[in-house]
């Protein structure tokens, strides 16, 4: 017998606020023809002062548990990727379980950066496949607008805010790439590039700190790291990429995106693309790409789907897995 974990229910929550990309013009020297074409990105959320990472993840938490059809009871491990967690701690991941009211379980973050869907989905995995949980609850949730510097403009113009979720459940399957659930996963991380991304605060100075970023360098990783974790997860699983139905990838910029996808020969429309309405979300762009993808029908039941993301560190990876 071969156990799977299963996605029984996705969600997702964007704080109410959208931010066109206009608005940037009246602070900084930009346009909104520069960061469409640069980036692809047309507008972003941000959450509303005093809305917290641990807030906008409940949100998500309790779209996907509604849209599973279980209590948060049920649940028995929760796990957060964030990089910006409302405090240093406790974990965000305690803060939901606290505000879903559940009384056992238990909760961590994960902090991958951008990459933190990737490797909290691997986490999740590994936890249900040994037995330790049989349902998991896991959450990419970000407030990046807080860590910009206003008058950056290669990095302000670039993030957003929102939330994802999903619900993975364990189920017995065949053992083969028929099965429902994560079929295989990669996972990466280079820190000698650590220079390149980063948030220069935190407990050395004592402040949260801005994020930094050398767009170019990273823009060259992501074009050769992305194509290639991903081959390599599809290798692992026994798949190639004609089996893919769905790219799910991090939403940087749409030019990482449709250079990935050529890379793996996949074609845009089986790309499932949501950075013109969301900006980069860090990890939580790939559960609400997912959140999003399915409330458009264009993830169904069964199928093969890839994501891959690639972020600070630099630590990047991907995960397969029939929906
Ligand atoms: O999720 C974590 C991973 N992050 C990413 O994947 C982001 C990766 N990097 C990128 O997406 C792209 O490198 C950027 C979108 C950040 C930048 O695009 P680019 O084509 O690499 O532009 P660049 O940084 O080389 O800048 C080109 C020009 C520069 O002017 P000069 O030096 O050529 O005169 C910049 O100063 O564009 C200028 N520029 C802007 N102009 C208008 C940079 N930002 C802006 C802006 N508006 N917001």
């Amino acid at each position: 017998m071969t156990i799977r974990a299963v996605v029984r229910g996705v969600g997702h929550y964007l704080p109410d606020r959208v931010v066109p990309n206009a608005e940037f013009e009246a602070i900084i020297e930009t346009s909104d023809e520069w960061i469409r074409s640069r980036s692809g990105i047309e507008r972003r959320h941000f959450a509303a002062d005093g809305q917290m990472t641990s807030d906008l993840a409940t949100r998500a938490a309790q779209a996907a548990l509604a849209d599973a059809g279980i209590e948060a009871e049920a649940i028995d491990a929760i796990i957060v990727a964030t990089s910006t967690p409302d405090l240093t701690f406790p974990s965000v991941a305690t803060m939901v379980q606290g505000a879903l009211g559940m009384t056992r379980g238990f909760a961590f973050d994960v902090q991958a950066v951008c990459a933190g869907f990737a490797f909290a989905l691997a986490n999740a995995n590994a936890m249900i496949l040994s037995g330790q949980a049989t349902r998991v609850l896991v959450i990419g949730a970000e407030t990046f607008s807080r860590l910009m510097n206003w008058k950056d403009r290669g990095t302000c113009v670039l993030f957003g805010d929102g939330a994802g979720a999903l619900v993975l459940e364990a189920a017995e399957g065949t053992g083969t790439t028929a099965d429902r659930g994560i079929l295989s996963t990669d996972l990466n991380s280079d820190g000698r590039f650590r220079d390149i991304l980063y948030v220069d605060g935190g407990t050395s100075t004592g402040t949260t700190g801005h994020l930094v970023m050398e767009g170019k360098e990273v823009f060259r990783h992501a074009i050769e790291k992305l194509a290639e974790t991903a081959h390599r997860a599809l290798d692992k699983a026994g798949l190639t990429s004609d089996d893919v139905d769905w790219i799910v990838p991090h939403q940087a910029n749409i030019r990482i995106i449709e250079g990935t996808a050529r890379r793996m020969q996949v074609p845009m429309e089986r790309v499932v693309v949501t950075v013109q309405d969301h900006g980069n979300t860090s990890a939580a762009s790939i559960p609400l790409a997912l959140s999003v993808g399915k409330a458009r029908g264009q993830i169904k039941q069964g199928d093969l789907i890839v994501t891959e993301a690639i972020g600070g560190g630099l630590a990047w990876g991907a995960v397969v897995l029939r929906w």
